[in-house]
């Protein structure tokens, strides 16, 4: 069966009954059950798929995320799976660039039906068959074949194939975790589906090397691994997909996961080269807020980042992005492998005023602190659920971080997903930086803000603040001065908020202007004064 649900209706519908064998069936995609309580649907690529949610009290209540897609006839199907192997075959690549593959497609299909005498029967069918017959084309030459509506639905955060018929889960930016309808019942299909995925991000996979870190060309970032090598019930595979527009710290701010004042703070400290590390949990948000961060560094400075994964992405032009690269050596042989490591010592040949690691796992760490041993200012993210937990994972191999290099971290941020206390345009979860603190020695940290689970708000401790002392100390300023900019960047954010000035480049712009019209410390000093 061809998708699950309803069908267009059509004036030719059911005009040429003829026996056509009935499609394989590769993926099952279960209905709605009768007692469901439809909590909201919406259509993908109109009008030929629908997406219900709906709460299913024979779960006791549980969502479900349900993907409904036109079926095809059986004729409409003959027809479909002869231009599929027709196409296959025959289709061109386009002679110029920026085409449309939709609309492609739909051309070359349109030329070798003519060509292969199957536009009869085309026009016999009609117009809304034929358009049936051109979206599943779509869906399965360039689309995600059974996957195709939940790749397209961009409510989804992350898609999640755990074996051969097994139910596909999703994360929903509305409602969390669900199961969906959809289970891939053909174990080629999903084998297929997987290797079209790894080399559409230009990687390998196979028996011999069975896992599998990408990134798709969409920036969509794909875990996987193949076949039964690694996982029991067949190929799986992960896709976390990718917000077009990455977070601005002004989107931080309008989402709650960071006050204005934080906001603030942390820029005043990146500009004077402070080094941070984001702490959290898998998907807490913390290569968002590393990169929304990372955008409030001055232009003037330069930045190697160094990534497994290119997910980094923020406008600075004096900006040296260096990735990282798996061996498909054999056994012990890592022959042309390129690891953190490497590039971490090669990022420092750069003279960089910011590194910034994605993630740190390894001894990357070592080289990193060492970077910042020496006058770099570092960002980077780490995997742990607390500050303690982190310093643990830092001191232990395979990081080996010596105690007396702990503080060169200077401030600690951990972040997390929470449950919130009432709903926040329209979530009723939520990303929070949770704790801040200052790292003053190793075993002493200051904690400067903290979220509030009842209000949802947060709680600030700037006077305490040993960072905020050492700029005013650099410059030879009150502490007063440092909290007053603090305040006048904090109002500066919340007007940007407040005009709807939230996209990357354009938040840049104001902050540039910003500094341009009130250069730190001097027009602090000079209103002070009057
Ligand atoms: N502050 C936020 N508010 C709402 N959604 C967010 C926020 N930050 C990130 N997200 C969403 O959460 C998902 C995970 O984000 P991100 O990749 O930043 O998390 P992570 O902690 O780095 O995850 P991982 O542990 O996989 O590295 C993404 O889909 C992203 O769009
Ligand atoms: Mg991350």
């Amino acid at each position: 069966m061809m998708g699950g649900g309803f069908s267009l209706s059509s004036p030719f519908k059911g005009l040429f009954k003829k026996k056509v064998a009935p499609p394989p069936e590769v993926a099952v995609f279960s209905k709605v059950p009768e007692n469901a309580e439809i909590i909201e649907s919406y259509m993908i690529h109109n009008p030929f798929a629908r997406v219900v949610i709906a709460s299913l009290p024979d779960l006791g209540g549980e969502k479900s995320y349900f993907v409904e897609e036109v079926k095809l006839s059986p004729e409409e199907y003959e027809i479909f799976s002869k231009l599929m192997d027709i196409i296959s075959v025959e289709i061109e690549p386009p002679s110029e660039e920026g085409v449309d593959p939709y609309k492609y497609v739909e051309g070359e299909a349109e030329r070798l039906a003519e060509k292969y005498g199957l536009i009869k029967r085309i026009k016999r069918l009609g117009d809304e068959s034929w358009m049936r017959i051109i979206y599943y084309l779509q869906r399965d030459l360039i689309g995600f074949g059974p996957l195709h509506v939940i790749m397209s639905d961009r409510m989804i955060e992350d898609i999640s194939v755990n074996g051969v018929n097994v139910p596909i889960y999703i994360w929903h930016r509305k409602y969390e975790s669900m199961p969906t309808n959809v289970r891939i019942i053909d174990e080629r299909t999903l084998d297929n589906l997987l290797i079209k995925l790894t080399h559409i991000a230009q990687k390998h996979i196979s028996t011999a090397f069975p896992i599998l870190d990408a990134m798709l060309p969409t920036k969509d970032r794909l875990a996987a691994t193949f076949r039964y090598e690694v996982s029991p019930k067949g190929s799986t595979f992960c896709i976390r997909r990718f917000r077009e527009e990455p977070f601005s710290i002004v989107d931080l701010i309008e989402l709650g996961t960071l006050d204005e004042m934080l906001a603030a703070y942390f820029w005043l400290l990146i500009e004077n080269r402070m080094t941070m590390m984001i702490i959290g949990g898998t998907g807490a948000g913390k290569t968002s807020t590393l990169n929304a961060l990372a955008s409030l560094v001055k232009p003037s400075m330069k930045i190697v980042t160094v990534e497994e994964i290119p997910e980094l992405m923020f406008p600075h032009d004096n900006w040296v992005q260096l990735v990282s690269r798996v061996s498909y050596g054999l056994g012990v042989s890592k022959i042309g492998e390129i690891s953190l490591f490497d590039l971490v010592k090669v990022s420092l040949r750069y003279r960089p005023d910011y590194i910034i690691v994605g993630e740190i796992r390894g001894e990357e760490a070592f080289v990193l602190f060492q970077a910042m041993a020496t006058g770099h200012g570092g960002l980077t993210t780490l995997h742990a659920e607390s500050l303690e937990h982190a310093i643990k994972r830092l001191t232990s191999p395979p990081m080996n971080i010596a105690e007396s290099y702990i503080p060169l971290v200077n401030v600690a941020i951990v972040q997390e997903r929470v449950q919130l206390p009432r709903p926040k345009m329209g979530l009723t979860f939520g990303r929070r930086i949770r704790e801040v603190y200052e790292v003053i020695d190793y075993g002493k940290y200051e904690s400067i803000a903290s979220w509030n689970p009842i209000t949802d708000t947060f709680a600030h401790n700037f006077r305490r603040s040993e960072m905020l002392k050492k700029i005013a100390m650099k410059y030879g300023i009150g502490m007063e001065s440092v909290l007053e900019e603090l305040t006048r960047r904090a109002l500066l954010l919340h007007d940007l908020l407040t005009r709807g000035v939230k996209n990357n480049v354009d938040v840049k712009t104001e902050i540039t202007r910003y500094r341009l019209l009130n250069p730190f410390p001097a027009a602090a000093v000079r209103r002070r004064a009057a």
